[in-house]
């Protein structure tokens, strides 16, 4: 290696960019990270949007250690399953937003997306209608970046310069209930499905206008197309119920989840396939499911989710993420309310301050660092996503230096 050259590519970064002055995470405990000069920083966004019960907790390591013990990995393609993914499986089932159904594991959101798209078009086939490939999604949703996931993506810049996407891809203005019932009413027979995130995350932090998701899953059920809800970062929490669409009070008929189901400790992902979508599946009991990863089903990252789901229990964090998220919408309200900042977004426990048309969000970004605090930049704004462990105490410190942050 070249003295003082880095052989990493960063993601979502300018490839001939000097990296050497990025910032070197080297520990966490808890909501703090602790960089390599020294310095502890607060995480006011669960690194990225995931770390929900934070970092170095004992239990999540304990079952991931014990886990490895017993044996680390071992696929689970036809013939083969085992106790954790199958128990993994089981919980995640329990707490979804609809009744029954199985769940497919993947490893990133990107695989989710993909593999919920794929799923979708598939259960049209096999219940007859193979004319319903259209995908519809909407401006400002961010699926990830595989194929299926940038075709899907709510940003110009992210479907751009890849050659050719995956076709029968439609976009709508996100929040319109109008433009979406106008492409059911021009192509309803054709349409597969639907994806929408319950609260839009990377596009923002835009919560759904009012009746929006309603819309989705009533156009949905009169044309007999399936509703995609991605949950990646609203899974798991964030909103102060297991599944966003448990919080907004609709039932999806495919759930992607990723991030919070095992905080990151071990990278694991998945959509949960409701009755409806199942039945469908299964319409030709001969039908294989020519899908799947090397990695779907793996013990240590199930093991990692289970060990997840009881510190949610046990701790009490999907109260938690209520009573924090309320503390911290009242603290950056005030901040929007005195002109630091232009506007509020948001909803359970995740945030958007918009800035000022003179108020670059990177730069404000920067300034909230030397105040010891880790915030997103956005397309207008910054992001503000904690772990569901922070204290009050935490929630007041982020507060505090994005008042600071302003200018
Ligand atoms: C809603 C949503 N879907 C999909 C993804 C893609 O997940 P990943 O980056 O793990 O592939 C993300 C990532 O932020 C997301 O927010």
């Amino acid at each position: 290696m070249l003295s003082g050259m880095s052989h990493l590519l960063h993601p979502f970064t300018i490839p001939a960019k000097d990296t050497s002055d990025f910032v070197r995470i080297v520990s966490g405990k808890g909501a703090v990270l602790t960089l390599s000069d020294g310095r502890q920083v607060l995480d006011g966004m669960a690194s990225l949007w995931y770390c929900n019960v934070g970092y170095g907790h004992p239990k999540v390591n304990e079952a991931i250690i014990g886990q490895l013990g017993s044996i680390h990995a071992h696929h689970i393609f036809d013939p083969f399953t085992n106790d954790i993914a199958e128990a993994a499986a089981a919980a995640i089932v329990e707490r979804a937003p609809m009744p029954g159904g199985k769940v497919f594991f993947g490893q990133s959101g990107s695989e989710a997306v993909d593999t919920a798209l794929k799923l979708a078009r598939a259960a049209q086939v096999q219940a007859g209608h193979p004319e319903k490939t259209i995908v519809i999604s909407r401006s400002n949703g961010y699926h990830g970046t595989n194929y299926g996931g940038t075709s899907a993506q709510g940003f110009d810049a992210y479907r751009e310069g890849w050659g050719g996407l995956v076709p029968d891809h439609v976009h709508v203005p996100g929040n319109d209930i109008e433009a979406l019932a106008t492409v059911f009413a021009e192509h309803g027979a054709r349409v597969a499905a639907v994806i929408a995130e319950p609260l839009q995350g990377a596009g923002g932090v835009i919560p759904p206008a009012p009746g929006y998701l309603e819309a989705i899953r009533r156009l949905c059920s009169e044309h007999g197309a399936l509703y995609i809800s991605d949950e990646v970062i609203c899974g798991f929490g964030r909103l102060g119920q297991w599944f966003g669409a448990k919080h907004y009070g609709i039932e999806p008929d495919l759930v992607t989840f990723a991030k919070a189901v095992t905080s990151g400790y071990v990278p694991l992902s998945g959509v949960i396939v409701g009755e409806r979508a199942l039945g469908m599946l299964e319409n030709n009991p001969e039908w294989k499911l020519n899908h799947g990863f090397t990695y779907s089903g793996h013990q240590t990252a199930c093991a990692a989710a289970l060990a997840c789901i009881e510190v949610t229990e046990e701790e009490g964090l999907l109260q938690r993420a209520t009573v924090l998220g309320a503390r911290l919408r009242e603290g950056l309200q005030t901040l929007a309310d005195d002109g630091l900042y232009a506007e509020l977004r948001g909803d359970g426990f995740v945030y958007a301050l918009v800035t000022h048309d003179d108020q670059a969000p990177i730069d404000v970004r920067w300034r909230a660092l030397d105040q010891g605090v880790i915030v997103r930049p956005m397309a207008d704004s910054i992001g503000f996503c904690p772990p569901l462990v922070s204290t009050e105490a935490q929630v007041d410190q982020l507060v505090d230096a994005a008042a600071a942050a302003a200018r």
